[in-house]
């Protein structure tokens, strides 16, 4: 694997593989002393439920350290520039977990990093959580290849990793968004490229039910991420037609599940209590980014060869 991990396009299909395998081998094993006297900083310009706490959990129960630096804290860019918050930082910790506004930060931090830094949330991707959903579908369904992931929603940081990741692994990669929300166009060519070799069909449309029709899993995200909250109000108007519902979810196959990264907005981009409905595994999504980041960190922070026990 690369020093870094960025983006999903950091990854080959066969590192999604060994992840993967990693996180079931690591899920059935707990606790583990793979990272003694290993320390990894939690860098945070935004707020954080599940990164940051399954990032501390993953180090601990492998027998390693954090620290977390919360927003505001060290004044990334402000306070102190990027290259030498960078710089320091790798004189101190063994690895560097960020989750930043702008993406550009990120790749600042990482080149001006000699410790391997984590995409832990840019406004551009998500990769971990991405991680996570596949790894979570991998269970659930037992393959990934072949399988139709529909996303209904904001074109977002989430989404991108998402379909980058689907299109390496051979899952086909549906998004349903309004006109002037869909994913960038860079990352959909990436996807578009990476679909030719895995054989994974990539279907754009601003019509949620031709989405989701026959898909094996429905994902879907907030409609105004961290730092458009201006822009909640007006997103509420525009999103309104993209809201999952039953009746929407009835289109997917009778065995499909639900998906959401979380922190969830019931009644806006999801019904309440459609995520306490059997079709949900939110909250296994929540619990899987601890086992898919702790293959994450041995591999990067141990050098370990992760046996292939589950995935093919
Ligand atoms: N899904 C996710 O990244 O949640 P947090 O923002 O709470 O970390
Ligand atoms: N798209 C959301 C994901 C949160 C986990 C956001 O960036 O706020």
């Amino acid at each position: 694997m690369k020093k870094d991990l960025l983006s999903i396009s950091d990854l080959s299909s066969e590192d999604i593989r060994l992840l993967i395998s990693g996180a079931v081998d690591m899920k059935a094993r707990g606790w583990l002393s793979l990272l003694d006297r290993k320390l990894l900083a939690i860098l945070f310009e935004k707020p954080s439920l599940r990164t940051r706490v399954s990032f501390e959990v993953a180090m601990r129960q492998l027998g390693g350290h954090t620290i977390y630096l919360s927003p505001g804290e060290v004044g990334l860019g402000e306070r102190e520039s990027v290259p030498d918050v960078a710089r320091v930082l790798s004189r101190y910790v063994n690895a560097i977990a960020a989750r930043t506004f702008s993406h550009q930060t990120l790749e600042i931090l990482a080149s001006y990093s000699s410790v391997p830094v984590i995409n832990a949330l840019s406004d551009l991707e998500h990769p971990c959580q991405a991680l996570a959903d596949l790894f979570t579908i991998y269970e659930k369904k037992g393959e990934l290849n072949g399988l139709t992931l529909a996303f209904i929603g904001d074109g977002n940081n989430v989404a991108h990793s998402l379909m980058l990741a689907a299109s390496l692994v051979g899952m086909n990669f549906r998004i349903a968004s309004p006109t002037d929300y869909r994913v960038q166009d860079r990352i959909l060519h990436l996807a578009q490229d990476y679909a030719l070799g895995s054989g994974a069909e990539i279907f754009c449309t601003e019509e949620p039910r031709l989405a989701v029709s026959g898909a094996d899993a429905v994902y879907t995200d907030v409609w105004a991420s961290m730092g458009q909250e201006a822009e909640a109000e007006r997103r509420r108007q525009i999103f309104g037609s993209y809201q999952v519902d039953g009746e929407l979810l009835s289109l997917a196959k009778e065995d499909a599940i639900l998906m959401h990264p979380l922190p969830a907005h019931h009644g806006q981009e999801v019904t309440e209590g459609i995520l306490d409905s059997p079709k949900s595994v939110v909250f296994d999504q929540a619990e899987n980014r601890m086992h898919l980041q702790k293959a994450l960190l041995a591999e990067m922070l141990g050098g370990l060869e992760i046996p292939l026990a589950g995935y093919r």
